[in-house]
């Protein structure tokens, strides 16, 4: 089944306990949490604190989507704050092996995410020690932008490798994500779809989310 994992930079960050429960009891698989520093994406967002305040609400699988630079200094404060998968892009500054290393020690899921603009196969040196691998289909930094469909090669090209290489790879799609583009991304091969504005605008996202995990070439 495909996994849902809705993105709470379309919550109501004054009550983000709250709509982390809401997230939960909607039948989503993962919470993503989209971390922003200013530097890295020109925009801000919430860091180590947040998500640890925000812990004590809820067991569901933490996906934290880290869009900042030099990663490696802050995955101690992301496990610590009790993350349970932690991806950060290919396109960072410092060394990323090492924040990919750091992410496995501490006992959480390490991903690779790769911005529209960016060769697929720049996630080459990477592939062979991550869990997940996240396909970004907007430019990071804000929800709400539509779906760039040239992405969707990235998805299939993956999915290729992780089936020729033998690893069992998650591969998730971020931006952009709505009934109609996540089937044509699962279709593609993704096994995770992030979505924020167009989960977060249902008054009540149950339904879609049971209908997303219906979503599947596997199926
Ligand atoms: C964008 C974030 C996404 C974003 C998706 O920088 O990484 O997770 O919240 O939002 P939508 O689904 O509205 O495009
Ligand atoms: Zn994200």
């Amino acid at each position: 089944m495909t996994k849902v994992s809705p993105s709470m930079l379309s919550a109501d960050f004054s009550k983000l306990g709250e709509e982390l429960v809401r997230v939960e009891r909607a039948g989503a698989d993962w919470a993503h949490l989209d971390v922003m520093d200013g530097m890295f994406v020109p925009n801000i967002t919430f860091g180590p604190p947040v998500i640890k305040a925000i812990r004590r609400h809820s067991d569901i699988t933490f996906d934290a989507h880290l869009m900042i630079q030099d990663p490696a200094r802050y995955i101690g404060a992301f496990l610590d704050a009790g993350c349970d998968i932690i991806t950060v892009h290919c396109e960072a500054d410092g060394d990323i092996h090492e924040a990919i290393s750091l992410i496995k020690a501490g006992g959480a899921r390490a991903g690779i995410s790769v911005n529209p603009e960016t060769p697929v196969e720049e996630l080459l040196p990477y592939l062979g020690e991550v869990d997940l691998v996240l396909v970004m289909t907007v430019h990071p930094g804000f929800g709400g932008q539509s779906f760039i469909a040239e992405c969707v090669p990235k998805i299939a090209w993956v999915r290729e490798w992780a089936e020729a290489n033998g690893r069992d790879l998650e591969i998730s799609v971020d931006g952009g994500v709505n009934p109609e583009t996540g089937r044509i991304c699962t279709d593609a091969g993704a096994t995770v779809l992030v979505a924020g504005s167009s989960l977060f605008r249902l008054d009540d996202m149950a339904p879609a989310i049971a209908e997303w995990k219906g979503f599947g070439r596997d199926l």
